[in-house]
């Protein structure tokens, strides 16, 4: 063949080659040696991370349902209440001259001079964007009132509609005297009650006269029925996790943005009425109605068990407190708090954590000092570090220190006075990113560095969780983020002899306008409703899923693209003889699969899949919950070698058992 342009041929042959390649493609192979083992699954590999963001506890896990119960919100106004009756003799304002005790010292003073059976006065609390209602239902009231001369009451507690047409439930309340007092109201709805938020809680009297309010509380029944509790539909999702330790108090909600507004875990024991609350760094106050002690139980409550964050010197908006005899006190303070986690009844600490009412120690392995403390343009983070972990370590030998410097930061920043246990890594990267980044990212580590704590990680879709743009998305992701966070999940499995725990953050997010600084997130609700994005499915599947050992597993013939089509983590459960091979596609095809496996004797037959799968931009939500959710399916046809085809963006655990 003769080609006058030179191009021609060249064209040709590489069209030829094109053709030649396709027809050599064939499908990817997995091949899978049981008996290859390449690392420990660490026991504590999954867990959980919160603070308080997004409405997390108040408006969110904490059951509490008055926002603003302290009138400690805005000192100009008592905002989340109205005043209910109208004309002289019915007004309602803040009064800082009838304090409850000298850490609530502001209450509500109600003016129902004008108060009749005809025309009742009173306040009402419109709730976290609503007060839910639900049928046959029990609700705890409490508060603390006096009366001005010789009013007694009674007072009439209600669940009412917002617009006052319908009460759900109600009660009285008699005997009020002049001095404070805590008054209980239980409020039972009947059967037939529709499910609602649309609603308020109410305190109102017919009887003419003068009422100082403070604490003002109403709790729907709880997690377990222990008081001053948990929401049980989000409970029940975070225990579905199966965590194996929570990370709390934060993220930024420990620093705070001034050293006076951080997690001062000392001011949140006690009773309530002793808990003034802090201004938290996300722009509402903490009523820290879950302080530290709230912190423990709900850890035990999911059988998992503590990551303590301490304070480590450095706030938000660049306080710090130098080391040397400055940090001493705030040393401390992390000690005590240690030994109220720990400590027993000849403690200080753990006397005192007796005394709130839990006798047992808290397990506790992990401490880590402070947070994000690359930001700290002070640079003291090195000896603040050394400082907090020569002390935990003098008494405390066993405990790992955990440096919130990660290799992820310049290695400018990070600690070298001495060798943190293990070291604090954020991740909040693009689907993209993580897709691509996952084959290699741990696998490059030093094993002879610090263990890896992913403290908070999270993929978002295509748009940094803090720029302006990410306030009008979803509050939580969509199958796009999740495909980046089961990519990021075989990563950190793969690699679990070096990461020793990971945690997705934020994990709690109340979706109604207003409620959310942050996006992604993993759960999301309303006063009534909540549910899980795929991300929390993804997790769900990774937790719940994997053996003790990593083995090897080599992924060949994957078709071209921008990221590895298929991310794939595979461990065996020792004892039991299970198999769990977890495969991400990516890709918008389905990957058909040849797998192979060596070192299993006894592959049963048939095994189960688990898969998530559903297009990039399709998600769950309040009014579609489980759009994307995972499917089980048995598998026919296991052995040494078997075919297998990965959905399109799906995430597949295939459970084996090889007993
Ligand atoms: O998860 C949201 C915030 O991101 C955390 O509070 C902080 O640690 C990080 O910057």
């Amino acid at each position: 063949m003769k080609f006058d342009n030179p191009i021609m041929p060249l064209r040709l042959a590489a069209g030829l080659f094109l053709v030649a390649t396709l027809a050599l493609q064939a499908d990817p192979t997995l091949h899978i040696d049981a008996g290859q083992v390449t690392a420990h699954v660490s026991p504590t590999l999954y867990g959980l991370m919160t603070e308080e963001i997004n409405h997390s506890y108040d408006g969110g896990l904490y059951a509490e349902l008055i926002q603003n119960r302290a009138f400690l919100d805005d000192e100009n106004a008592p905002v989340h209440w109205s005043l209910i009756g109208g004309g002289s003799g019915a007004s309602m304002a803040l009064d800082p001259s009838q304090p409850l005790n000298d850490v609530l010292k502001i209450s509500l003073k109600l003016d129902a001079t004008g108060a009749s059976t005809s025309s009742p006065v009173g306040i009402a609390n419109d709730g976290f964007w609503g007060i839910p209602v639900r049928p046959d239902t029990t609700y705890t009231v409490s508060f603390y009132a006096k009366g001005g001369g010789s009013f007694s009451g009674p007072l009439t507690v209600s669940l009412q509609s917002n617009d006052g047409a319908q009460t759900f439930a109600t009660a009285q309340v008699s005997g009020l005297t002049g001095d404070w007092k805590p008054y209980t109201a239980i409020l039972k709805t009947a059967g037939g009650v529709t499910p609602s938020a649309t609603n308020r809680f109410v305190i109102s009297t017919a009887s003419p006269g003068t009422v100082w309010f403070d604490l003002v509380s109403l709790f729907p029944p709880t997690w377990k029925d222990r008081p001053n509790g948990l929401r049980p539909d989000l409970m029940q999702m975070l225990v579905d996790l199966k965590p194996a330790f929570l990370r709390f108090p934060g993220g930024n909600f420990l620093e705070g943005d001034t050293i006076d507004t951080r997690f001062d875990w000392k001011k949140t024991l006690g009773p309530l009425s002793q808990r003034a609350g802090h201004p938290g760094p996300w722009g509402y106050r903490s009523t820290d109605g879950m302080g530290l002690l709230e912190f423990l139980l709900w850890t035990e409550e999911m059988g998992a068990e503590p990551v303590l964050a301490v304070y480590g010197g450095y706030s938000l908006k660049g306080g710090f407190v130098k080391p040397g005899s400055d940090l001493d006190p705030y040393v401390q303070d992390a000690l005590d708090e240690i030994e109220y986690v720990t400590g027993d009844a000849s403690t200080t600490w753990g006397a005192r954590r007796i005394a709130d009412g839990h006798p047992e120690p808290f397990p506790l392995h992990y401490v880590e000092i402070g947070n994000e403390d690359f930001f700290d343009k002070s640079r003291t983070y090195d000896g603040r570090f050394a400082q907090f972990y020569d002390a935990i370590k003098a008494k405390y030998p066993d405990l790992k220190c955990i440096s919130t410097i990660g290799n992820e930061q310049p290695a400018r920043l990070r600690v070298k006075s001495c060798q943190p246990d293990l070291v604090d890594e954020h991740y909040y990267r693009s689907s993209n990113f993580f897709q691509k980044d996952s084959t290699t990212h741990f696998d490059k580590y030093d094993r002879q560095g610090p263990g890896i704590f992913v403290g908070e990680w999270a993929a978002f879709e295509n748009i940094e969780p803090w720029k302006k743009e990410s306030s009008g998305l979803p509050a939580t992701p969509s199958m796009k983020a999740a495909l980046g966070d089961a990519a990021w999940m075989t990563a950190m499995e793969r690699n679990s002899d070096i990461v020793a725990l990971n945690c997705y953050a934020p994990l709690l997010v109340n979706v109604n306008p207003g409620g959310r600084q942050w996006r992604p997130n993993l759960i999301g609700y309303d006063a009534l409703r909540s549910y899980g994005s795929p991300s929390y499915y993804a997790l769900k599947m990774f937790s719940r899923n994997h053996g003790d050992l990593v083995v090897q597993a080599t992924l060949d013939g994957l078709p071209p693209g921008p990221a590895p089509a298929l991310d794939v983590v595979v461990t065996k459960d020792d004892k039991f003889g299970w198999l769990y091979l977890k495969v991400v596609n990516v890709t918008a095809d389905p990957q058909p699969t040849a797998i192979s496996i060596d070192g299993a004797d006894n592959l049963a037959a048939t095994g189960k899949a688990i898969t998530l799968s559903g297009q990039p931009d399709e998600t769950n939500s309040l009014d579609d919950p489980t759009r994307v959710v995972p499917v089980e399916s048995d598998v026919p046809g296991i052995g040494p070698t078997f075919s297998y085809t990965f959905l399109p963006y799906s995430i597949t655990v295939l459970h084996l058992s090889a007993r």
